[in-house]
């Protein structure tokens, strides 16, 4: 609910003062009934008119940028047809209608992202951006230099090769080793089918950052917008590699 003389200025009308001036000359009518200075309407449902004609309020777009930490178990869908949990069930508390950037699958955890900013949405998931995404992932039993190598310079899946990926092993224990995988693609299931492409169980499959994006200490079920600078960050990230195009 806003001051009707703000919401027709906002509209374009005239400026605030002149709508107070017209407010009290009785011009001004709110859903047919004359309106005083210190009433208030709400745009979407109210109907205002200065000297009979409508006054028409643009909707404001307010686009939403939302990272989720993505907890196992939850498909990345808007609804789903067998009834399991979708990942929006978990944005509790936003009221626009936003949608999954790309997808991690239902064992996957970690980093995704929402919005309902349709080109920004394009701009991060087109495989010419090849923003870049990084995953840690536990993997059994062991691994070796060979293994490693073939990771990192590609390995044929879905019969085509991968694109050279940064693999780090962060981690070695008895029976599991947990890596760093960086990819710059985004084939379906990716990470997973390199894996068993070299012969390696994944335990379990965690995505942390997305181009400049890390998942950083956000529990896993939680959310939160995006701030400003992390925006303008995968912004720069993304027009900078549409420039090398
Ligand atoms: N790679 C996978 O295998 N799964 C995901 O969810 C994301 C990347």
């Amino acid at each position: 609910m806003d001051r009707i003389q703000k919401l027709i200025a906002q509209a374009g009308i005239c400026s605030r003062r002149k709508a107070e001036e017209y407010i009290k000359e009785g011009r001004v009518k709110l859903n047919g009934r004359p309106v005083g200075l210190g009433d208030k309407a709400d745009p979407n449902k109210d109907i205002i008119t200065v000297d009979g004609e409508r006054v028409y309020f643009q909707k404001k777009k307010s686009f939403r940028y939302i990272m989720l930490n993505k907890p196992r178990g939850y498909v990345t869908s808007m609804s789903d047809e067998l009834d399991r949990r979708v990942v929006t069930d978990l944005l509790e508390g936003v009221n626009e209608r936003v949608y999954p950037v790309g997808r991690l699958d239902r064992n996957t955890e970690g980093l995704l992202l929402f919005t309902n900013d349709g080109n920004f949405a394009n701009d991060i998931m087109h495989p010419s951006r090849h923003v870049s995404k990084t995953y840690r992932v536990t993997v059994r039993p062991d691994i070796n230099d060979e293994q490693l190598v073939a990771l990192s310079e590609g390995v044929v899946i879905d019969g085509k090769k991968t694109a050279p990926a940064t693999v780090i092993v962060l981690e070695k224990q008895q029976g599991r080793v947990v890596l760093q995988i960086t990819i710059h693609e985004g084939r379906n299931r990716q990470v997973r089918k390199m894996c068993e492409a070299v012969g390696l169980e994944v335990a379990r499959l965690k995505r942390t950052s997305v181009g400049p994006l890390k998942l950083g200490m956000l529990q896993p079920g939680d959310w939160r917008d995006l701030k400003p600078d992390e925006l303008r960050a995968i912004r720069t990230a993304i027009t900078k590699k549409q420039d090398k195009q």
